[in-house]
């Protein structure tokens, strides 16, 4: 990618990143980079002959919007950068800072561009600075602005509801805006920040490293160019700045490829090189045993730890304890806030943990700490640590409220609570719950509509200030199911509970998007019990572990109420699972066809080396298409796939396919559940 900097700076090539070497070409008339109207690409703003949407809107301290900033210098910078309070990319390679002055108003805008030297990657955040005598107030900021001079172009964007998340849709945009954003106060399960654009320049994938409101918009206009802007939604967003504040956005990903499948790989490279804390980036995951979907709320100790002595006889790694051990908690309805063990239900939480532990099992443990009951003895004592209108009956939803972690207090009260809880039972493990979204914004302390952006920087302080105190603590990010599924999660959650969805066939759609942008690694995939607690449907215990080896496996059940046979099934599906961990860890992987858009498809983990490869082969729904092309492997090298005596080259492998007779896909009038799925081992010559 190339800038041009004139009067103003611009794209002036976009290619592969990882060949990047930023170059400006100075003002050919002057050989100096010029001074003038910034009316586009990097930024754009309102009140100066652009009537697109800017990229910047600002009220100025006499109560005007029109901002006009023309480039003023550049700067290089090696390493990174912090943006204060908010997560960011870590291992920056170059970062280009380009400054904009609004002399009218004496404003400053600072852009910047960071690059990746082992990733095909740039981010972009822009920063604001209030050097008036006056007030200012940012209506609007986008962390990343791409003008491309040609419309017509195809979004896809994610998107859902619970237990139904990022459902992929594709738009084609000849005209007019497309905007794929979040209402709910957090990245929501309605429409994930992740959304890909395809082009005539190509393919262009876009991401926020931030878990609030996020909007992306794309807008293409009567002279057939398109905008895209991504950043904070500024529908519930300002933010007030005193003469001499500065305000940083978030930080913003651009990943451009020639497919899907670029976009992908650059994407899975940069969320596990440069998002994911170092410290868990490389590990793997532990084979987990929960407690949620076998037991519910309805639990004593002695169950717990039968489940749990089960759970390792079949072999589980970590027990995690779910909802329900604290306070009075026997239901929705109360406790949130109080996190003190419900000793006449657990027995002891500290003592089963031992216990737990005593079985060779890590222990772990189900927290929701940013929510409050009015049932609670927290509230009853300090019910200002709730998030509420004054005078109007709150609005609740799964019967809770918002913790106000905008107040310092119940900042320091919530990594108190977490800190004793995982202290008391020295869990390795937390899985931090989320079940709500905003209503009933409100603050005396500040304007209303910073609210939602400084909630963030609450969030972000808890759970940094809590890594930092337990960092052997492996935390999983859960918001029920996949409601907060993004960047800003990933920098402090290495894992997040994918979907509250556990039949198979109707978390394949789910996990097909999720794994578009994220990694395997980042998504927790449980088997559950069948017929389905949720869909009543029934699946083999073959198809569900095929479907969760699409992520980190786990088991959502009561090992307790298994056969014998099914008993030996899971012995041998965490057996495998162990063996092909440290490869799956390892490799990169590819989604196969386009599920469920598709009837086949899947996904092939494949060695760095391309000598190996793990394919998981799905069928949704019955055809006569049965070959599947592969992805990721060598095509100069033969490879035997599964137990076929005879090897055929990666070319052939990649564009004619495999076919895949043993898919054992049956579908009747009565029946049409059913999935079919296959896991094949792939071995080249070099692998022996
Ligand atoms: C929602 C989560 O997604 C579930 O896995 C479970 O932890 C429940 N909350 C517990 O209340």
């Amino acid at each position: 990618m190339n800038f041009s900097i004139g009067h103003e700076v611009s794209l002036v090539y976009i290619g592969k990143a990882r060949n990047l070497e930023a170059s400006f070409y100075k003002d050919k008339k002057n050989q100096e980079f010029s001074k003038g109207i910034n009316n586009g690409n990097l930024i754009s703003s309102y009140g100066i002959g652009d009537y697109r949407l800017p990229s910047i809107l600002i009220k100025n301290g006499d109560g005007s919007y029109c901002s006009s900033f023309s480039f003023h210098s550049y700067k290089e910078m090696e390493g990174d950068y912090e943006i204060k309070g908010l997560p960011s990319s870590h291992g920056k390679g170059k970062t280009l800072v380009f400054s904009f002055i609004d002399n009218d108003n004496e404003i400053k805008a600072e852009v910047f561009v960071s690059s990746f030297s082992d990733c095909s990657c740039f981010s972009s955040s822009v920063k604001i600075t209030n050097n008036s005598g006056e007030k200012i107030t940012i209506e609007r900021l986008s962390s990343l602005q791409i003008d491309f001079p040609f419309g017509e172009d195809e979004v896809y964007s994610f998107d859902g509801c619970w237990a139904k998340e990022r459902m992929k849709h594709k738009t084609l945009l000849k005209g007019g805006r497309l905007e794929v954003d979040s209402f709910t106060g957090s990245s929501s399960a309605f429409h994930n920040p992740a959304v890909v654009i395809k082009n005539k320049a190509g393919y262009f994938g876009i991401n926020l490293i931030y878990s609030g409101e996020h909007k992306t918009s794309i807008e293409t206009d009567g002279y057939m160019r398109t905008r895209v802007q991504t950043g904070i939604n500024d529908f519930m967003f300002s933010f007030d700045l005193l003469p001499g504040e500065s305000f940083h956005s978030p930080e913003a990903c651009l990943f451009q490829g020639e497919s899907v499948d670029e976009i992908s790989s650059s994407s899975h490279e940069f969320i596990k090189k440069h998002i994911l804390p170092p410290f868990w980036a490389g590990k793997p995951a532990p084979i987990v045993f929960n407690s949620w979907e076998g037991v519910y709320f309805d639990f004593d100790g002695p169950l717990l730890l039968k489940m749990a002595r089960k759970a390792k006889e079949l072999g589980g790694e970590l027990f995690v304890v779910d909802d329900g051990w604290f306070g009075k908690r026997d239901n929705e309805f109360s406790s949130l806030g109080d996190w003190t063990d419900y000793e006449k239900k657990t027995g002891g939480i500290g003592k089963l943990a031992d216990e737990i532990r005593g079985l060779g099992l890590k222990f772990g443990i189900w927290m929701e700490p940013e929510m409050i009951s009015q049932e609670s003895s927290i509230y009853v004592s300090h019910p200002e640590y709730a998030l509420v209108i004054p005078g109007k009956k709150p609005i609740k939803q799964r019967n809770q409220l918002y913790m106000d972690l905008t107040r310092k207090e119940v900042r320091d009260y919530v990594v108190f609570s977490v800190g004793n809880v995982l202290d008391a039972t020295k869990a390795s493990y937390l899985k931090w719950d989320y079940n709500r979204n905003f209503t009933d914004i409100f603050s005396a302390s500040f304007p209303n509509r910073e609210y939602l952006f400084r909630y963030m920087l609450g969030f972000y302080e808890v759970v940094s200030r809590i890594q930092k105190e337990h960092p052997l603590v492996l935390m999983e990010g859960c918001a029920s199911g996949g409601a907060r599924f993004d960047l800003g999660i990933l920098c402090y959650f290495p894992q997040i509970w994918t979907s509250d969805n556990t039949d198979p066939r109707a978390r394949i759609p789910i996990d097909m998007s999720t794994l578009l942008f994220y990694p395997s690694q980042t998504t927790c995939n449980h088997i559950a019990c069948s017929p389905n607690n949720n869909s009543h449907l029934t699946s083999s215990l073959e198809d569900r572990f095929n479907t969760a080896l699409l992520g980190n496996l786990g088991y959502e059940l009561n090992p307790c109420l298994l056969t014998e046979k099914e008993e030996r099934e899971v012995k041998k599906q965490t057996a495998l699972y162990k063996k092909l961990r440290p490869f799956l860890l390892e490799a990169d992987s590819y989604l196969l066809g386009d599920l469920p858009f598709t009837p086949l498809g899947g996904e092939i983990y494949v060695s760095k080396d391309q000598a190996e490869a793990l394919a998981i082969f799905i069928q949704m729904r019955k055809t006569r298409e049965k070959r599947l092309r592969l992805k990721g492997l060598n095509p100069k090298l033969n490879y035997k796939i599964g137990n076929r005596p005879k090897p055929v080259s990666g070319e052939e492998i990649m564009t004619k396919g495999i076919p895949i007779r043993e898919l054992k896909y049956k579908v009747s009038k009565e029946n049409t559940d059913k999935i079919g799925t296959l896991r094949v081992l792939i071995k080249s010559e070099l692998s022996d």
